[in-house]
């Protein structure tokens, strides 16, 4: 029998492209039929034939406390009773900024929007109203959200590197290539090359956007001397640094990455959990470059939606309650048991396998090591993380469906849940 979930992949390939609203949703890096879901719970979810499943995706970061939290729900649902919209300040706005300054203090000033796509092109635009430059520089293997400037991949020869051979190309049909030659594009965690690049042309740059813990070419954690470097070139070159923390805040730690290795960006993109599952971003940092934004500056930037009542009522209750004591040990705790679980399990079945976590996510690699770059994370087996991915799906344990995405643990997740996690992964491991 035609399970309900096929059916609506089936309908839905005819009017939506490829049946997704978002590509990665699609399975198409594992194969298979993405699953269709109705209903969350705490560490749980369930599809729509029913079947039940742990979630490691977390809507890929934002369900920090776990599923419809009721303090969240309630929030949500009396202030939705007050209207979904007015286009015109609240109060909530307000009481989100005090807080979001409280956590992250180099946010100094903060607008808010509805994704983080829209928080990272607003902030590149900040920079650029700002310095009067141009040219920014990303690093190989970062996701920034979908703006043009920001879907660019390395020139070739990266990694002999020269000023050139860094210069973007489009990584998507549809970016002219005149838009993607303003981006700079290095190798993550190569500070010889960050040297190099400031060394011939740091004046002309804009800014430097980074994810200062990577989540998107799975996890890949920085070195401290890479951030530190960036930071010390960016102050002497007058260049805007930009933490994109739109995955990472709140995350990796309640003041975020900035927090965990004590360096202070110029400005910052957050997004996913300061929504609460809800649609909202936001970017701040710097009063002086903050005050170069319309109305009072000359750089436009707007939202019908932005701050929308119910969206800043979800995040709030969610950041309220990321603050109680002792969470974020927890999370980083049960993040980092389930690792080891998964570890040790790969090692008794005799399995190529590393892992790592930082805070609540965490990157899982066919590889012997944990890798640091874009390049050494291709280098892992494609092939086994498929297999393995088909396997604990199987047995109802929801992994993000790309051997190129990191992991999220909520404060949810019990010790039983990492339990039957990496029993199922023993399962996975012996048959691949
Ligand atoms: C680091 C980072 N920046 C920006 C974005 C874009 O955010 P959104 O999908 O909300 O537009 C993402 C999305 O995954 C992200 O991980």
């Amino acid at each position: 029998m035609t399970s309900r979930n096929q059916t609506l992949f089936e309908k839905s390939q005819q009017l939506i492209p490829g049946g997704v609203n978002s590509p990665v949703r699609a399975f198409r890096s594992v194969g298979g039929t993405p699953v269709f879901f109705k209903k969350g719970l705490g560490s749980k979810l369930w599809d729509v034939d029913g079947k039940e499943y742990i979630d490691y995706i977390n809507s890929w970061g934002p369900m920090i406390v776990g599923h419809a939290h009721p303090v969240v729900i309630k929030a949500v649902q009396e202030v939705a009773a007050n209207s979904l919209s007015f286009g015109a300040p609240t109060g909530l706005e307000l009481e989100i900024a005090e807080l979001i300054n409280k956590l992250v203090p180099s946010m100094e000033q903060v607008r808010l929007v509805s994704s983080g796509t829209e928080a990272t092109m607003s902030a590149i635009r900040v920079a650029r109203g700002f310095t009067g430059r141009s040219k920014f520089v990303k690093f190989e293997g970062c996701y920034h959200g979908h703006s043009d400037a920001l879907l660019v991949k390395a020139g070739s020869g990266l990694l002999t590197f020269n000023e050139e051979s860094s210069k973007g190309v489009p990584s998507s049909a549809g970016v002219p290539e005149e838009v993607a030659a303003h981006t700079l594009t290095l190798e993550y965690n190569n500070t010889q090359q960050l040297k190099d690049l400031f060394a011939k042309m740091g004046d002309e740059l804009a800014c430097v956007i980074i994810e200062p813990v990577v989540g998107n070419m799975n996890l890949i954690v920085p070195t401290q001397e890479f951030l530190q470097t960036l930071r010390e070139l960016c102050t002497k070159h007058g260049t805007v640094l930009i933490f994109d923390e739109v995955m990472t805040g709140f995350r990796v730690a309640l003041g975020g990455a900035q927090a965990l290795y004590n360096i202070k960006p110029d400005m910052t993109t957050l997004g996913k959990v300061i929504g609460g599952g809800l649609p909202v971003g936001a970017f701040g940092g710097r009063k002086d470059i903050m005050q170069c934004l319309a109305p009072v500056g000359s750089v436009y930037q707007a939202g019908t939606l932005s701050g929308n009542p119910v969206a800043v009522t979800a995040g709030l209750e969610t950041l309220k309650i990321i603050q109680e004591n002792g969470f974020y040990d927890k999370l980083t705790a049960q993040t980092k048991k389930l690792v080891d679980g998964l570890v040790q399990a790969a090692k008794e079945a005799g399995v190529t396998f590393s892992a790592q976590s930082v805070g609540g996510m965490f990157g899982i690699y066919f590889s012997e090591k944990c890798p640091a770059s874009y390049d050494e994370v291709m280098q892992s087996n494609k092939e086994q993380f498929n297999k393995f991915f088909h396997s604990m799906l199987e047995s109802g344990i929801y992994l993000g469906p790309s051997a190129f995405e990191a992991g999220f643990v909520s404060a949810a997740h019990t010790d039983d849940d990492i339990a039957k996690t990496v029993a199922a992964a023993k399962k996975a491991f012996l048959a691949i």
